[in-house]
This record gives C-alpha cells, structure tokens and sequence, in this order.
C-alpha cells in the first residue's frame, strides 16, 4: 500500500535561541531533520511531505538534492493545522504516517509496526510511559484499556495530570479517515489551537480502534526543544554507536568520550583512544591504534595502522596497512600513505601521494607531491608548491634521500637514490644516483672575538 508520511517543522524552536531553524541543528553533523528522513526513506512506495513555516527558505535549501514534497503552513496554528495544510498532496489510497521534524532518533523499526496497525478499522498511536509527563499530552483510557482521548497538559484536570502514558505525537491512519476527521477539528481549548490529538475522539466515534505501540527506547520519541536537551540526545546517539563498536570488537576506551558525525566502519582488534571525532565516512581495517584527541574525516585506513595523539586528517585520504602517523600530524585531502610509510610530529601533507616505506618524520611541508617507495624526508623539508599564481609538482624518485631544512622549488624532480644536501634550495631537476647541495659555502674565521659592551 502507498505511504505518506507527513513531518511536522513549521514551529520556530523559541527555545533554542538561535538564528538557525531548529530541524537544521545538528547530531551525529547531521541536521535533526536528515535523521527523520532517514528513518523513512526505508519504506517502500512512500512519499515524504514536510510541513515548513519558521525557516522555511533555509530548510528547503538544505535538502535541494533530496525527492522531497515541501508544503508551506504560514501560520501555526497548531498541529492538525500543520496537517491540513498537507492535505491535497496526501493520496487517497494510502496510509498516513505523522512525525515531528524534532524528534530525530525514532526508528524504522517502531514506525513500520505502527503501519501496519492502520487498516480501514483501526489507526495507530505511538505512546510512551514517562517518569516526568510534564509538558506532554495525557493518554486517556477506559476500564477496558481502550485509548479514549488525549488530553493536553493545559486542559488537563489534576487527576489527568497524574497519568504517566503520554503522547509522543507519532501516529498513522488511513488517508480517507483524516480527510475526513480533519475539518471537523476547531481550536475550542486552552491554546486556541488545532489540536491533532482530538482525531482520537473522531476516530472513536468512527468506531475505529485505536491500537498503541511502544518505542524500544524513550530517546527515540524525545523531541529537542532547547540545546540541553539537544546535547542530551547527542550523548545518547554517541553512547550507542560507541556500545555497537565494543560489540563488533573495537575498543572503545571511554564511551563518554566519543564522537561518530557520519558513518564508520572498523575491522576488529581496533583501539580507539579519548576524545577522538570521526566525520564523514570512514573505513578503518583490523589492528589499528587510534591514540588521543585525533579528528578523523573521510579516510580509508587499512590493517595495523597507528595514528598517534593529536593527528587531524582531513580527506579523502588513505592509509594502507603498517601506516604510522602523528603525533601532531595533519593529513589534508588527497593524501596517499603507501604500505609502511610513516609521517611524523608537526607534519602537513595535500595531494601527496607517498610510497611505501618512504619517511616524513618531522616539521615538513608535503604538498603536490609525488613520493616512490623509502624516500627519506628529512626534517624541516618544504615543497615550494605554489608560484603565487599556480600550484606545481614535486617529484622524489624510489630511494632519495633528502637532507633536513631543503626547500624543493616546483616543479622539480629529485631521481632514483638521488641525495640532496640538508639546508638546500633545490629548483632544478636531480639525476637519479647523484648527490646536490645547493648552499652557501660556510667560512669559517680562526680565533674571532665577539664585541664587547660597552
Ligand atoms: C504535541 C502534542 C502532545 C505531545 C507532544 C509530544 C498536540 C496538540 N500535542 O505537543 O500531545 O505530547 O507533541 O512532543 O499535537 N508544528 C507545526 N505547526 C504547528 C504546530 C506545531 O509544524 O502549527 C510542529 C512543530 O514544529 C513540532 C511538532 O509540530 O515539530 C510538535 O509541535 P509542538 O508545538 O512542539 O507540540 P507540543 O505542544 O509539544
Ligand atoms: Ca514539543
């Protein structure tokens, strides 16, 4: 059966003071309304519609590249408001799903059970027991356990005030039944607005019943209202993706200290130490060391590769197995660490392709460069890639060694087993096998005395 799902985010987000529209703030670096629409996008013959008014422009703008229906709610009204606005787009031989654009960690899993509690007698509610129901509407229910109402916390008596089931404003019916309980909703309460909670009357007295699920977890239906409890849900993502990890055989030191914003996966026997961020996506073999505090975005990273503290990689960069990086490096994009390469403390490298077993262990400057296989950089080494004007390429050939404090001046090449002296400014090309100094002869006076002060 076709699906429409319907995602409430016309609201402003008062309460999160911020000139950004609060379905775009981020989790995981994902914008709160990305995580909604991926917990839909699994469902087959849907059609995703989003009810938009604060912010509008910005949200749109956001997922251009994404098959979205975007309707407009000018006002708000209130919640059936929001959904009458999206009436016309909603077909009339399909189910209807409706969730809040704030409420990001609500899973496939629990929505697919609610559709499949819809059929032309019954809708479906999503509800959830909570310790503090403060804020939310009360879950009525019969002698007989049936749902009967739900009652918001303003119109609430304080006997009502006292039931823990609340709604999580997740539910589904049919397309005919909201079309036609719809209109028949006014804002005769408390706020003076259209209430989507009163279908549940109208679905009553349609002699539908009203079956109700439970999420697996209350984080699921939690919305974010304010930047606590935004972080709040961070956490939690976090604390799961770290506990997955730990299941899969990676070492997570400390959970709380942990931070996934995209996708990673991992081989097992990993270590990953504090306070590290993986951003992007992230592919990472077996036996590798992460230490601390590193910042990991779009790498390939192969098997028993160490990354020591403080290393910032910024891809896409690859990593191939025996690699060893850092302390204190950063990795821009486009480089490419052949089989046992190791790049050292205060190292930067970009478009730097460097073969296997070759060394850049301290200070350096790699950029638009082309490195064989055990070519030795020693410290202090810059590629002058940059004229002011264009970028050009340096080349070291399998074997060369290049003394500590060089300046290689592209476009250059440095040949096989070449050795440049320490302290050069290479700008012309190296053959293979022969050895080039390029510094001032050092002179040196015999028995000097320093001024003195007067
Ligand atoms: C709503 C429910 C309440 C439930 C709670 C769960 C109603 C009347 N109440 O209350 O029973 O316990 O959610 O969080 O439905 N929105 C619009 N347009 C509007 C109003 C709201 O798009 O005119 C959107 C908001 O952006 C938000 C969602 O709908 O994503 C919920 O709105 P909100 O004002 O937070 O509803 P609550 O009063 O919290
Ligand atoms: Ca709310």
């Amino acid at each position: 059966m076709l699906l429409d799902v319907l995602v409430l985010a016309a609201g402003k987000g008062t309460r999160m003071r911020s000139e950004l529209p609060k379905v775009l703030h981020p989790l995981a670096g994902k914008p709160l309304l990305a995580h909604v629409f991926n917990s839909v996008a699994t469902f087959d013959n849907a059609a995703i519609n989003t009810i938009v008014g604060h912010g509008k422009d910005l949200i749109q703008e956001a997922f251009a590249d994404q098959p979205l229906n975007w309707v407009e709610q000018t006002s708000q009204l209130g919640t059936a408001h929001a959904v009458l606005q999206a009436i016309p787009a909603i077909r009339d031989d399909a189910k209807v799903l409706i969730v809040y654009g704030d409420v990001p960690l609500i899973k496939s899993s629990t929505l697919e059970k609610m559709i499949g509690g819809v059929d032309n007698d019954a809708m479906a509610l999503l509800t959830v027991e909570l310790a503090d129901p403060t804020g939310y509407g009360r879950i009525l229910r019969n002698k007989e356990g049936e749902v009967t109402g739900i009652i918001e916390q303003k119109d609430a008596t304080p006997e009502q005030l006292t039931i823990t089931e609340v709604n999580t404003g997740v539910m589904a019916m049919t397309a005919v039944d909201l079309k036609i309980w719809l209109p028949k909703i006014d804002n005769k309460n408390a706020q003076q607005e259209y209430y989507l909670t009163d279908v549940i009357g109208l679905a009553r007295e349609a002699g539908r019943r009203i079956n109700t699920y439970a999420p697996e977890a209350v984080e699921e239906v939690e919305g974010v209202n304010s930047r606590a409890q935004l972080v709040a849900l961070e956490r939690y993502y976090q604390h799961q993706v770290a506990q997955q990890l730990l299941d899969s055989g990676v070492t997570v030191m400390d959970p709380s200290r942990f931070d996934c914003r995209g996708e990673l996966s991992t081989g097992q026997d990993v270590v990953i130490d504090i306070n590290c961020i993986f951003e992007g996506t992230n592919q990472i073999g077996n036996g590798v060391n992460i230490g601390p505090n590193c910042v990991i975005k779009d790498a390939t990273i192969g098997d028993n590769v160490t990354i020591k503290a403080n290393t910032v990689i910024e891809g896409p960069v690859t990593l191939e197995d025996d690699v060893q990086v850092g302390p204190f490096a950063r990795l821009r994009p486009h480089t490419v660490l052949g089989q046992g390469a190791k790049v050292g403390n205060f190292v930067e490298t970009k478009k730097a392709d460097i073969g296997p077993g070759s060394k850049i262990s301290h200070l350096s400057y790699v950029g638009d460069a082309k490195l064989g296989s055990h070519v030795n950089v020693g410290a202090g080494t810059i590629t002058c890639n940059y004229d002011g004007v264009n970028k050009h390429l340096t080349e070291i050939d399998d074997g060369a060694f290049i003394g500590s404090n060089t300046s290689l001046v592209a476009p250059v090449t440095v040949g096989k087993n070449a050795t440049v002296g320490a302290g050069s400014t290479i700008s012309r090309s190296v053959p293979d096998d022969s050895l080039a100094i390029a510094r001032g002869k050092q002179r040196t006076l015999d028995s000097w005395k320093r001024p003195e002060k007067n």
